[in-house]
């Protein structure tokens, strides 16, 4: 055989075995994952966007200069520290406790994916209380462990008696709690905290991706001694959210153990350096969530003076419920008007209800003058 007849056989030999591979049935999914929806939040293209709870402000300039001169001499060709150690130290500097009682990851969820890859899984139990944050159960789904949900009453504040029933019939090995709650806005007290950690066999996990808006937080609660973790993230406050950074302040012995699930060298230079000059600017950070502080109450007051119902909230976002127009006619009035909410009128247990994110004074102002026209209140 020539090698020109060679190269023709093995060509047809090729052609032969991937015309079979794709004829191949195609692999299912996992048969406790078929069921499950992935994540939406529709990125819509609106000049006033108040979806997702990001800042409305960039991070400082300075920020943004220095990281620029950092990033000019990273060593692109070696691996990034594979223990963050700068970043954990200066995250646990931020709250007093060691770079041991700091867990980072890509964004709180990839936090919240360490912890129930971890402590969840096949055979354990995920309590959460609904409505709250969807990556919650979302992931505890898929490490396999059966998720039990509880339930917020219709002011969705969490009683001490609906933790307790869920606690005491479920056992569950992680608890979440979500403070201030989103999509709610309310804060989970410190009793039900307290409660949680008292009652629960497992790890209580708090969530407090919005934890500075708030007038409390589990931070201080957190020690060598209890199965308390608090989760955080440098999407809201940090102004942050393209960076994908978040954090976990618990006992060094949970975070050792995180550190054996997470894949090595998962936090990239780049947004080790990243973490490590925004921690520098904490004040700017805390004027923003002022700022923003202020205009959600001045929101909140301009949605209550319209048919709409409104609930209190604690964070960078309003949940509220026309009263007299449909929610999904309101959502797509307002984006019509180039003003982007997000539509939970169809999620469980949030009927007819939308949220929008605080944003600057002016997006806020022309995010009212639409609701206000749309609800025929002008
Ligand atoms: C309660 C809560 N936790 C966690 C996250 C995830 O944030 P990130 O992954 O950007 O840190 C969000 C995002 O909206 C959130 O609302």
């Amino acid at each position: 055989m020539t090698q020109t007849d060679l190269r023709t056989a093995m060509s047809r030999n090729f052609e032969t075995s991937l015309a079979k591979a794709a004829a191949k049935e195609r692999l299912a999914p996992r048969a406790d994952l078929v069921a499950l929806e992935g994540y939406h939040s529709p990125q819509v293209t609106a000049s006033v966007r108040l979806n997702t709870n990001e800042s409305p402000f960039p991070p400082p300039a300075a920020w943004q200069e220095a990281l620029a001169d950092e990033v000019a001499s990273i060593d692109f060709h070696r691996y990034p520290d594979r223990g963050a150690t700068e970043l954990r130290s200066a995250i646990g500097h931020l709250h007093g406790v060691g770079p041991e009682q700091i867990f980072v990851a890509n964004g709180s969820n990839e936090v919240i994916q360490t912890l129930l890859l971890t402590f969840a899984g096949t055979g354990r139990t995920v309590a959460t209380f609904e409505p709250t944050y969807a990556l919650h159960s979302h992931i505890a789904r898929i490490s396999g462990a059966t998720v039990v949900s509880g339930e917020r009453g219709s002011d969705f504040v969490l009683s001490e008696q609906e933790l307790g029933r869920v606690i005491d019939l479920h056992q569950p090995q992680v608890t979440f709690l979500c403070s201030p709650n989103n999509p709610t806005g309310v804060v989970d007290s410190q009793v039900l905290v307290h409660q949680a950690l008292e009652t629960a066999p497992g790890i209580v996990a708090v969530d407090e991706a919005y934890g500075q808006f708030a007038s409390w937080s589990a931070l201080s609660l957190v020690s060598e001694e209890l199965p308390l973790v608090v989760i955080r993230t440098f999407s809201k406050t940090w102004s942050m959210a393209a960076a994908r950074l978040g954090y976990l302040v618990g006992p060094a012995w949970i975070v050792n153990e995180l550190l054996k699930t997470v894949l090595p060298y998962h936090l990239d230079a780049i947004k080790q350096v990243a973490g490590c000059l925004a921690l520098r600017y904490e004040a700017d950070m805390r004027q923003r969530v002022t700022e923003v502080v202020v205009e959600r109450e001045r929101l909140t007051l301009g949605i209550a003076a319209l048919p709409a119902q409104v609930w209190p909230s604690q964070a960078n976002f309003i949940l509220f419920r026309p009263t007299a127009v449909a929610a999904g006619v309101v959502w797509a009035a307002l984006l019509q008007r180039s003003v982007l909410v997000r539509n939970c009128a169809s999620w469980e247990r949030l009927e007819g209800c939308l949220r929008v994110t605080v944003g600057t004074t002016s997006e806020n102002d022309q995010f009212l003058a639409a609701l206000r026209e749309i609800l025929g209140a002008s």
